[in-house]
């Protein structure tokens, strides 16, 4: 059996502390962001193609969806690094699309924006699969600690350079279920 380090403790959701971003915030901004969206592709021709980021996108995905007001489809990808040996920062896509691309409208949905290697990975891919458009919609956009250039299309919320659990996001693999944003450092 391979050894296996100790999970992290985890902290129960009656004892975390005042959310940095309530879910009542959460709700009424993802309503607005869903609002925006559906006039800026009010006039596009094909259903809006969402390629969510996973896994901590998926919750911010749900709720953006079901706001959204146009027809829109759902595709995912996911991005890993490769292991020790390479150049920090060295992505590769674990999973792309399934559907083809080529002429589609296509909005990128990611949880939050850190340094925008993950995006800026992503976006390049995507490209080569020749949509009519591509923009980024972000829950959270955290400036502090960007390194590449990264256009932001719809931004959530701006927050200040804390790590943030809950609402998809993870801290090795747990708290997606907190249905408010909190800071863990
Ligand atoms: P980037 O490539 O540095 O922009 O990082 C973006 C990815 O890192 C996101 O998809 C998140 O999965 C993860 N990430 C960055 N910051 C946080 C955080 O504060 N909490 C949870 N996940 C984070
Ligand atoms: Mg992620």
């Amino acid at each position: 059996m391979p050894e296996t380090s100790a999970p992290p403790e985890p902290i129960l959701k009656k004892d975390m502390g005042r959310a940095l971003i309530s879910a009542e915030r959460i709700a009424k901004r993802v309503e607005e962001m869903g609002r925006e969206i559906s006039e800026v592709y009010a006039d596009i021709d094909t259903p809006l193609v969402l390629v969510v980021i996973l896994k901590g996108a998926t919750v911010f995905a749900a709720d953006l969806l079901r706001s959204l007001s146009i027809p829109a489809e759902l595709e995912f990808v996911s991005a890993a690094s490769y292991g020790s040996g390479t150049a920090p920062g060295k992505l590769r896509l674990a999973h792309m699309v399934e559907g083809p691309l080529v002429g589609r409208h296509v909005l990128l949905i990611e949880d939050i924006i850190d340094s925008g290697r993950t995006v800026s990975a992503i976006e390049k891919r995507l490209r080569k699969l020749k949509p009519a458009s591509l923009r980024l919609a972000a829950l959270l956009d955290r400036p502090a600690r960007r390194e590449v250039e990264t256009r932001i299309d719809f931004t959530g919320f701006v927050i200040p350079d804390r790590f943030v659990i809950g609402y998809g996001l993870d801290y090795a693999g747990l708290y997606r279920e907190l249905p408010g944003i909190y800071t863990l450092t």
